[in-house]
């Protein structure tokens, strides 16, 4: 028997407790990755990367590089049974690798923490649109008003701080809980009634005149608009280059959507429960997430054609167009409020999986109480959420830019362009290189058969090659 196979016999055991079954594991793994990244998101990136082919190389970068990563992570996770940061510490052990693949669960706190400080100024938004909808501020708006009420809302960095606050609080809140404390009681319900209430709005676009103009935006590749960047020279001739751009940021995407590449799946998958099939759990997360964002696609475009607006109007564009739906459909206040109080639930479950890594790691490694380490982690997100809070109104100008970008554009691009695929690069690299093959089969529960070898072939060649090739042509090495 070879070690990994060996080490298996000493099964460990989360400390933090396990999810009460397979169902609900994939429910909170689900929780985590349904969430801003595909109502807010996915449709503004799409919006500023000309759609079509961009969907299209973000449905690639999900089945060839997520879904293989997500197995990866989840197998990680439950092997190690511990943080990503200790989870990676045995796992080296086991595996009598080169410490320095431990980083890989500081890299993923760090990225967390990260993304979280402006994941709570964005859900900030979306609480108070819940109550915005609730006034019937929206009824009978037209969509400049409710551009107006918008930029209004934005400019007011004090009202958007509170909300801010109010989030990370509710965050911290179920964090200090713990696995089983409540929030797996609330996903049962809400995910699902969130899928109902987008089917609600596709089925109001599909009443717009621009119904079709929207599907064509989403799902007909234009490869020529999105992957090349003209510019019209001085002597008035047309000149274009190739811009891999749209490609990371399609790379990004699905690395963030799916929670992927920074230790939130490779938490969780340390609490599921041993006799659950990884692969198919993946392929259950991965098809809900993406169905949510596409009908969160076909939801928004209709409104924004037919109403004349900006597709690539950046991160307000489903604040501009949703109420525009609600104020004029049939018991729009009330979808309206309902909307966004699901939204904030479904930004809350991820919201919560961002910081868990940290949160898991300060209970082992320090004996904090869970409580203290998710006050101290939220406090700390909430601090640099204010450079987010400020990137939209004090911080706005350009002389507050670097490289053209405000605090929010480098935070997000940092953590989801170029954290993310790194994490998830390395994660591939270790489950795919650095583990036995009877350590990764036997977590897997397969045998050597046409599913391992997939997955195998996946992890070890293309998702890296993919991912290294995307991420050195962006960023102007390749
Ligand atoms: N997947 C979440 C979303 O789409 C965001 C997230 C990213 C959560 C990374 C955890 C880790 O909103």
């Amino acid at each position: 028997m070879t070690r990994g196979a060996d080490l298996m016999t000493e099964k460990r055991s989360s400390i933090h407790g396990q999810w009460s079954s397979r169902f609900i594991f994939i429910l909170a793994a689900v929780g985590s990755a349904v969430g801003l990244g595909n109502i807010w998101k996915f449709p503004y990136i799409t919006g500023e990367n000309g759609g079509g082919a961009f969907v299209l190389v973000y449905l690639v970068c999900i089945a060839l590089i997520g879904v293989p990563i997500m197995i990866a992570e989840i197998l990680l996770g439950r092997r190690g049974r511990q943080s990503p940061i200790n989870t990676m510490r045995s796992l080296v052990q086991d595996e009598q690798a080169h410490p320095a693949w431990s980083l890989l669960g500081w890299g993923g706190v760090i990225t967390g923490f990260l993304i979280l400080s402006y994941y709570s100024v964005i859900a900030g938004w979306a609480l108070a649109y819940v109550f915005r909808a609730a006034s019937g501020a929206f009824n009978g708006a037209t969509a400049e008003t409710i551009a107006a009420q918008f930029d209004g809302f934005l400019s007011a960095p004090l009202s958007v701080l509170a909300w801010h606050s109010i989030f990370m609080v509710m965050t911290m809140v179920v964090v200090a809980r713990g696995v089983r404390g409540g929030l797996e009681k609330a996903v049962t319900f809400l995910m699902p009634a969130l899928f109902v209430l987008l089917l609600v709005l596709v089925g109001y676009a599909m009443s717009l005149g621009a119904f079709s103009e929207g599907l064509d935006f989403l799902f007909s590749p234009n490869f020529e608009k999105v992957f090349y960047h003209c510019e019209v020279t001085a002597a008035g001739v047309e000149q274009c280059r190739f811009t891999g751009e749209p490609m990371l940021v399609a790379l990004g995407h699905a690395f963030f959507t799916l929670s992927l590449g920074m230790g939130a799946i490779m938490v969780y998958g340390s609490y599921m429960p041993a006799n659950a099939s990884i692969a198919r759990a993946t392929f259950a997360i991965v098809a809900a997430d993406t169905a949510v964002a596409l009908l969160a696609g076909m939801a928004i475009f209709p409104i924004v054609f037919s109403n004349g607006l900006e597709a690539a109007a950046g991160p307000g564009l489903i604040f501009q167009t949703l109420p525009i739906a609600f104020g004029a459909m049939p018991g729009g206040q009330f979808f309206g409020t309902l909307f966004f109080l699901l939204l904030v639930f479904a930004a809350w479950s991820s919201a919560i999986s961002l910081i868990e890594p940290a949160v898991a790691w300060l209970v082992e490694n320090h004996g904090m109480k869970r409580v203290s380490a998710a006050v101290l982690m939220g406090v700390l997100a909430w601090i640099l959420g204010i450079g987010t809070v400020l990137s939209f109104n004090l911080l706005s100008g350009e002389e507050f830019q670097l490289f053209g970008k405000t605090i929010f554009d480098l935070l997000d691009y940092l953590t989801a362009n170029i954290l993310l695929p790194l994490g998830g690069l390395f994660i591939a690299l270790f489950a795919g290189w650095i583990m036995s093959r009877s350590a990764s089969m036997d977590e897997l529960r397969m045998r050597d058969g046409m599913g391992y070898k997939t997955w195998s072939l996946l992890v070890r060649y293309i998702s890296p090659l993919l991912v290294a090739i995307v991420f050195f042509n962006a960023i102007g090495i390749i």
